[in-house]
């Protein structure tokens, strides 16, 4: 197997790989090959200088041009793909993102420059040029005046024929992968079935999705992965299946293609995928790896637990169905046994019986708007009768304790209770002790629990005007 090449297309040219590290990261591979126009900031995913082009398959199913962090990319995992890097872009004559940061001068020592242009360029070519195409990129000196000038520009330019007709004739279908290197190995399967007899031969096998959490550990912590198994090309954790009843999403599905898919059907999820890193991180990072992590300030756990999700894990020996209320464990431990593997989320769409209508919301409290970890995530659901009466509460947190929580005990003070303000303060204090959270660098505990209370409170009194009702809070 040793001799397997892994191949990558880089500004179309075709490059073979022998015998390099499949967990040696893309921006190492780059750099390393001489491709410096690619730059490294903070190797973790924040800074977005290290931002490629990769062609890679669209929530519409169509290949498109995603802006990806080369930094948290594992070398195997891009095997078989389309990539653009800087030094690709110029076509003879300055391409028309770079056009238009030279005619803004939006940049000034230049560090972060190639970073943007490559998301400028990705977006370019979905005709959405704006701020959340460059959420993921930060310029410490231009000012970002100017950078935004550029992406104004950009918008005012027709398509270049280029790489418009390079897209049209380009795959982003992923195909298997059997790789060694470097004394390690490095599994592509396609079919649910090949990952679990692949788990059955190697138990002590990392599964790896977007490597968004995981590609932490490749670049800071240095750590070494001998066998690695991708779920990225797993057909069967790749559908978003609709009925009436419920939705559910495959777990390697990415946070992009779910913020696309099922936009203005659960107003918490829109809510919490807009907050949820940046661009180039919800181009990979996906629902299954966010669970995976059991992180306690995970953000999707809390709007999960809060719509009453299960989740299905599948092993050799057949599938079982959890709640996820059911599926933490422990600060980053998980009920997923040797051999198993998250398949998808199944998001129940109906409201509680006897009830009329459902109020859903998410909120997200960090440091700064976007691309940051949250000191405490909070996510709602209420269901009331015709009297609007409480008959089905929900109220989960992450970021208060060391796995995402539901707080129970309020939940059922709750029910049959008016939705009134007076009832809101009256389960305060109990919502206010229910955790004992840490204090660390993002939050004191005393600022967490105050958080817990009057979250709730504001989602409540956002209810109560009729624009927020239209921005987030579903009615039925
Ligand atoms: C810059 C940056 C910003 C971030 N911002 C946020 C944020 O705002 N909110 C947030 O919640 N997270 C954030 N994260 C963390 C990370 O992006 C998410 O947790 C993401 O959802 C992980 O998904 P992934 O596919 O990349 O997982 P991976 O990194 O591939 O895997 C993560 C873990 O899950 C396991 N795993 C993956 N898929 C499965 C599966 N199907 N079954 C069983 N185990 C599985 C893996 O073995 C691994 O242990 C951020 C990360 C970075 C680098
Ligand atoms: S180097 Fe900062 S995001 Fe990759
Ligand atoms: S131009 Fe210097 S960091 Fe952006």
């Amino acid at each position: 197997m040793s001799d397997v090449t892994l191949t990558l297309t880089i500004n179309g040219a075709l490059v073979p790989l022998k015998n390099v590290s499949p967990t040696m990261t893309l921006l190492e591979y780059l750099r390393d090959s001489g491709r410096v126009g690619t730059k490294e900031g903070c190797g973790d995913g924040d800074c977005g200088a290290c931002t490629v082009a990769i062609v890679a398959e669209g929530a519409d199913g169509k290949p498109q041009y995603q802006a990806m962090n080369s930094c948290l990319i594992p070398l195997a995992s891009v095997a078989g793909q389309d990539i653009i890097t800087v030094e690709g872009v110029a076509n003879g004559a300055l391409h028309p993102v770079q056009a238009a940061m030279v005619e803004t001068m939006g940049s000034q020592c230049g560090y972060c420059t190639p970073g943007f242009i490559m998301s400028l360029f990705t977006a370019y070519y979905d005709r959405a040029v704006d701020d959340f195409s460059l959420e993921g990129n930060l310029c410490r000196c231009t000012g970002y005046l100017s950078i935004r000038r550029a992406a104004e520009l950009v918008n005012e330019t027709a398509p270049d024929d280029t790489f418009a007709t390079h897209l049209n004739q380009a795959s982003a279908e992923l195909v298997p992968l059997d790789y060694s290197g470097n004394d390690q190995y490095f599994y592509r399967p396609t079919h649910l079935s090949g990952v679990l007899t692949l788990l059955q031969q190697h138990p002590d096998a990392t599964l790896v999705a977007g490597a968004t959490d995981l590609g932490l550990e490749l670049t800071h912590r240095r750590q070494h992965f001998p066998v690695m198994i991708s779920l990225e090309a797993v057909a069967e954790l790749k559908q978003v299946e609709q009925t009436l009843d419920a939705v559910t999403i495959g777990a390697a599905v990415p946070l992009s293609h779910i913020e696309t898919n099922l936009h203005g059907i659960f107003p918490s999820l829109d809510e919490m995928l807009h907050w949820f890193a940046a661009r180039q991180v919800r181009n990979r990072a996906t629902i299954g790896g966010n669970l995976g992590t059991a992180s306690p300030i995970g953000d999707l756990p809390p709007v999960l637990l809060a719509l009453d999700a299960e989740i299905t894990i599948a092993s050799i020996t057949g599938t079982r169905i959890l709640p996820l209320a059911d599926f933490f464990k422990g600060y980053r431990q998980t009920d997923l046994k040797p051999g198993e593997v998250i398949v998808s989320v199944t998001i129940p769409k109906a409201i509680a019986l006897g009830a009329v209508r459902r109020l859903s919301q998410s909120y997200k409290i960090g440091k700064r708007g976007t691309d940051d970890i949250s000191i405490v995530a909070a996510a709602f659901t209420i269901d009331l009768d015709a009297n609007d009466r409480i008959v089905h509460a929900r109220l989960a947190y992450g970021g208060v304790a060391a796995t995402p929580v539901r707080a129970i005990a309020v939940e059922t003070m709750l029910m049959g209770q008016p939705w009134t303000l007076a009832t809101i303060q009256n389960i305060k204090p109990t919502l206010k002790a229910a955790f004992t959270p840490l204090t660390d660098l993002r939050g004191s505990a005393d600022y967490r629990k105050l958080l817990i209370a009057n979250l709730f409170e504001k989602f409540f009194v956002e209810c109560q005007s009729p624009e927020e009702t239209v921005a987030g809070v579903v009615l039925m």
